[in-house]
């Protein structure tokens, strides 16, 4: 086995040999003028066996080695979908208490998803994009777009939402974004990691057509649309192997159905055998002896499955070099792509406008779900006396969560910015609830006394106007965290006895949830408003407030189902087998019937509806028309329709187009979301909207020809404000 400085001294030999022969011109690969691929293919013909082998896996805990012999740049990886992650020591997970590394956080993703604005998205992709470039990355590990199966899911406030289509809409812009900046997007986790219970091993069983209509498509448009460099292996199984080493995921869907050019890395300890990882698609091996130092070597990467023992197997003909070669091109060309790139653009870090596009975000995420009494917006001077009761009005909820967790330049609580709006004499805090605090792995209850907490925030609430309770999850584990699930659909911490306790001396009470997962809440019909706020990153408290006093109008639409009881939900209505599985294996029973899809096909009643959202305006539908009703199947339907904002505040509606087929040559839900379109209108304003759907999007899967097909028949094109609210119909033929 060669030594890193045997290794290091032949390089060094051959690199004297190349530069006395080369001619005085720049080489090839170091041409920025040069196209890529003839950069690719100079650099690969110059580079040593161990220098291919060198490409393909870590050298520290987030960077892998580049050619240093050739002066080909080393690959800087780094968390996370919602901001740059802070540095870490070269082996270890921990901070390396660095100090210029504090970044702005951006609200998470199921927000971003709650905005059905792509625009919005492609200024999110921008923005992180510059951050990571700022902070010299070369990828940034992120968006996720896993679909939304359970509540339970620790890792959903990551991701985009339940249905494959909105995901696929918003995960292009924000991959086109990142990579405008010179950084290589890593949408992740490819595929089918929807649940954080034994996740690094759990074998997921499900059928064709689930796994191509609904747990695939974003990570399709991502790949074909967004044209992302890169994408990351999740650590689950499908149907018997890793997803990080996994044939019929990376190398034939992956990399010959989809043509993806990029490179596949592997989740932090997701390898688990060379001959699968040289064979099975993967192409940059991370994190597998997580702390690095696990072996004694003196370069303890060396032992990594894509180190030594490929380097062995090829130099032993037991690998074709081909594999070798495939491999580092796809590394290469991400470089070139990046860090040796012509034109890559400057980034820029802790921005005002980075500061702005996420209180944007956020502003037009957030999700007003219940309005009586229109005791929301509450203008400055309406009331004396606003009591803010619970710990998520000034808990830090950037931190936390696992690998997304951010060490920020600032974080602005909802209780510091409703207290600059509306004043201190008028804003009296009470904590309420405490949850203890956020560690990973594991949970460590609050020692403070609940009884007291209630009784203090009983008084404040006794004697205020409003209540405006702040409470939902956060990052703790068993919450919204990465590593583990919830382990009920319940608000935690003893929110509902207190938010009991609290409607017995003030009817008057908005609830603010922020959270990045359904919650049941018993209290529905007790409180007048209630609003879903997401973890909305370091312009939080703003955006928050923006929204609570009037001067945003919320338009934000939910990203997935809310529902009465978790048994009401798809995969937790087909015993434990379907989630989370028996420890090996478990199988997605629900099959294609994820979220509205269930709830609409099954006709269960949800708390609140996928693409549900209220305004503090009023919209109105004309009925809708198509421009055709008689289509081939290559063909685009035009549905027209006239929406008018019938209130007296402007205000943002996201029309949502939905199909149906009745009958059908297979299973298919009552409705699957095929467009839609965020309007903004003035008070008073009409507009003609039309909204294009292409006929190829009806198709199913089709197991038995393993191919789309689109079935010829009559179907119903629904139009409505959320898939519960169904404005109009339009039934159309095709041939
Ligand atoms: C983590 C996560 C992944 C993250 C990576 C590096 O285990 O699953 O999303 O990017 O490892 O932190």
């Amino acid at each position: 086995m060669l030594t890193f400085k045997t290794k290091l001294l032949s390089s060094l030999l051959l690199g004297i040999a190349f530069t006395t022969s080369a001619q005085n011109n720049t080489p090839i690969y170091l041409d920025v003028n040069k196209p890529i691929e003839e950069r690719v293919e100079n650099a690969l013909s110059l580079m040593t066996t161990e220098e291919k082998v060198g490409l393909c896996h870590a050298q520290s805990k987030f960077s892998s080695m580049g050619v240093p012999r050739l002066g080909i740049p080393e690959v800087w990886t780094d968390d996370g979908p919602h901001g740059i992650r802070e540095e870490v020591f070269w082996d270890e997970w921990s901070g390396a208490g660095w100090t210029n590394d504090y970044c702005t956080a951006f609200p998470a993703l199921t927000c971003l998803a709650a905005t059905f604005n792509p625009d919005l998205s492609l200024l999110y992709g921008k923005s992180i994009g510059e951050e990571a470039r700022y902070r010299n990355k070369t990828v940034l590990l992120g968006p996720g777009v896993n679909i939304y199966r359970t509540p339970l899911n620790g890792r959903n406030f990551e991701y985009m939402g339940e249905d494959p289509y909105l995901a696929s809409r918003l995960v292009v812009p924000y991959i086109e974004g990142v990579q405008s900046i010179g950084v290589a997007a890593c949408v992740k986790h490819f595929a089918l990691n929807n649940q954080e219970e034994w996740r690094g091993h759990i074998n997921v069983s499900l059928s064709d057509r689930a796994l191509y209509e609904i747990y695939l498509p974003a990570f399709k448009a991502a790949v074909q649309e967004g044209k992302a460099w890169s994408i990351m292996g999740s650590y689950n199984q499908l149907r018997g192997e890793h997803c990080c080493h996994n044939d019929l995921l990376l190398n034939k869907i992956l990399k010959q159905d989809w043509n993806f050019d990029g490179v596949v890395i592997s989740d932090w300890g997701g390898a688990h055998d060379t001959d699968q990882a040289v064979k099975n698609g993967l192409d940059l091996e991370m994190g597998t002896f997580t702390n690095g130092l696990t072996t004694n070597g003196k370069f303890p990467y060396s032992s990594y499955y894509l180190a030594d023992p490929f380097l062995k197997g090829v130099k032993e003909g037991k690998y074709d070099i081909a594999l070798l070669n495939d491999k580092a091109r796809r590394i290469l060309r991400m470089i070139f792509r990046t860090t040796m790139s012509a034109n890559r653009p400057f980034g820029r870090f802790v921005s005002p406008e980075h500061s702005e596009a996420g209180r944007r975000i956020a502003r037009e995420g957030i999700v007003l779900l219940k309005n009586e009494k229109q005791l929301l917006p509450i203008p400055v001077g309406k009331y004396n006396k606003i009591a803010v009761i619970g710990e998520n009005a000034t808990r830090s909820l950037v931190i936390g969560g696992g690998s997304s967790s951010l060490k920020v330049a600032y974080e602005v609580s909802p209780l510091a910015a409703l207290t600059e709006k509306y004043g201190k004499d008028h804003i009296a805090y009470s904590l309420g609830y405490a949850s203890g605090p956020s560690m990973y792995g594991r949970e460590e209850p609050s020692k403070l006394n609940t009884d007291s907490l209630i009784a203090a925030a009983i008084n404040v609430a006794k004697g205020a106007d409003v209540v405006l309770f702040v409470g939902g999850l956060n990052k703790n584990h068993f919450q919204d965290c990465e590593g583990g699930d919830r382990k009920s659909l319940d608000l935690p911490f003893g929110q509902n006895k207190l938010i009991d306790a609290l409607l017995k001396v003030n009817k008057n009470i908005a609830v603010v949830l922020l959270s990045g997962n359904a919650v049941a809440m018993p209290w529905v019909d007790k409180v007048p408003a209630i609003m879903q706020g997401w973890y909305l990153g370091s312009e939080a408290g703003h955006a928050l407030t923006d929204v609570i006093a009037g001067d945003v109008n919320p338009s934000g639409k939910l990203p997935f189902s809310f529902p009465k009881k978790l048994e009401d939900n798809a995969a937790h209505s087909f015993g434990k087998l379907s989630y989370p599985g028996d420890s090996v294996n478990v199988w997605y029973k629900d099959d294609i019937l994820v979220g509205y899809r269930w709830f609409d096909t099954k006709k269960i009643e949800p708390l609140f509806p996928f693409g549900f959202g209220l305004s503090y305006t009023s919209f109105a539908y004309s009925k809708p028309s198509a421009d055709k009703t008689e289509l081939a199947t290559d063909g685009i339907v035009k549905i027209t329709f006239t929406l008018t904002n019938s209130g007296k505040i402007d205000g943002a509606e996201t029309a949502q187009l939905y199909v149906s087929k009745q009958k059908s040559v297979v299973t298919r839900a009552v409705k699957e979301l095929k467009a839609f379109r965020k309007i903004f209108l003035k008070a008073g304003e009409i507009q003609v909207v039309t909204l294009e759907v292409p006929v190829r999007s009806f198709a199913f899967y089709n197991e038995a020809k393993h191919g789309w097909e689109v079935e010829s028949g009559s179907y119903t094109l629904l139009l409505g404000s959320s898939s519960r609210d169904i404005k109009g119909k339009v039934e159309i033929h095709v041939k």
